[in-house]
């Protein structure tokens, strides 16, 4: 019989992962049932446990609930500790595993797909919210010469700074109009993106062989995307990143490790 996973969000009709845990499965001759479960804002926990219940195996986790998930959680991994969010749920008996993929999506994405080897690189990481968050552990443990934090708030970056600065990487705090360019890698872990809005990055911060990755993605590319080939720099979206944490909670849910180059390849596709 098929086990049932899901991914949990609000709103969450737009979600890929049923897509791409679909694939996934066809795949790996897995069987199972990937579905949208959409929560209501104040209705996480009674989602969770209905969903436990009813004998779901597993579940993602998308806007706004990570934070809520690494509340309710009953076990976290130390990745999902230190992004004090969680995007993976597993139902245990008596338990829920709580995880987060996205940082080691982020780096998959960048690394293998992108090709881009962060070790010995300038990285620069836009926003100091739990997406930023999530990215830093990952991101640090690819060892990176250095990593930038720049916010609009900036106390928040500083606050991120002094939490992640013990990683044996120079880690710190920058305002967004301080910032001396150029990085090798910028990562846009703000939401800027979702409202149609740029980060107030001097286009000092691009050069000809900048990697810049915009975790949104959407059918055109974001304004920080365009921002950046203006500026010579590479641009990427986050559908790599997504179809990697997916591959990511995929592995932690069945112990198979699915090939993603076609599934992203697939999404890419012109449909
Ligand atoms: P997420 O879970 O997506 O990280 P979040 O925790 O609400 O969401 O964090 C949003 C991040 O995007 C923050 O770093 C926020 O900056 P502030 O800390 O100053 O609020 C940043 N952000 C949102 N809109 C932005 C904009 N238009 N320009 C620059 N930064 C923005």
């Amino acid at each position: 019989m098929s086990e049932r996973y899901c991914v949990i969000g609000n709103p969450v009709a737009h979600s890929k992962s049923p897509a791409i845990h679909a694939a996934f499965a066809a795949q790996t001759g897995q069987h199972l049932v990937y579905e949208r479960c959409l929560a209501p804002l104040d209705g996480f926990r009674a989602t969770v446990a209905a969903l436990a219940a009813a004998g779901c195996k597993g579940a993602n986790v998308t806007v706004p609930f990570k934070l809520e998930a690494a509340a309710l959680a009953t076990a976290l991994t130390a990745r999902a500790r230190a992004a004090g969010a969680v995007n993976t749920l597993t139902f245990l008996a008596g338990e829920i595993g709580g995880d987060n993929t996205d940082g080691a999506g982020l780096v998959a994405d960048i690394v293998r797909n992108a090709a881009f080897a962060i070790r010995g690189q300038r990285v620069l990481l836009l926003g100091a919210g739990g997406a930023a968050r999530g990215a830093l552990l990952p991101l640090l443990a690819e060892q990176p010469a250095a990593l930038v934090i720049a916010n609009r708030t900036p106390a928040s970056a500083a606050a991120l700074a002094d939490a992640f600065g013990s990683e044996g990487v120079p880690v710190t705090a920058s305002t967004f109009a301080a910032l001396a360019g150029p990085f090798d890698l910028i990562v846009n872990a703000t939401s800027a993106s979702l409202g149609g809005e740029l980060p107030p990055v001097p286009a000092t911060v691009f050069g000809t062989s900048t990697l810049a990755l915009d975790m949104m993605y959407g059918n055109k590319p974001t304004l920080f995307m365009d921002f950046a080939s203006a500026h010579g720099a590479i641009a990427r979206d986050g559908l790599g990143m997504l179809v990697e944490q997916a591959a990511e909670a995929f592995a932690l849910w069945r112990g198979v490790r699915p090939d993603t180059a076609p599934v992203l390849q697939q999404l890419r596709a012109p449909s």
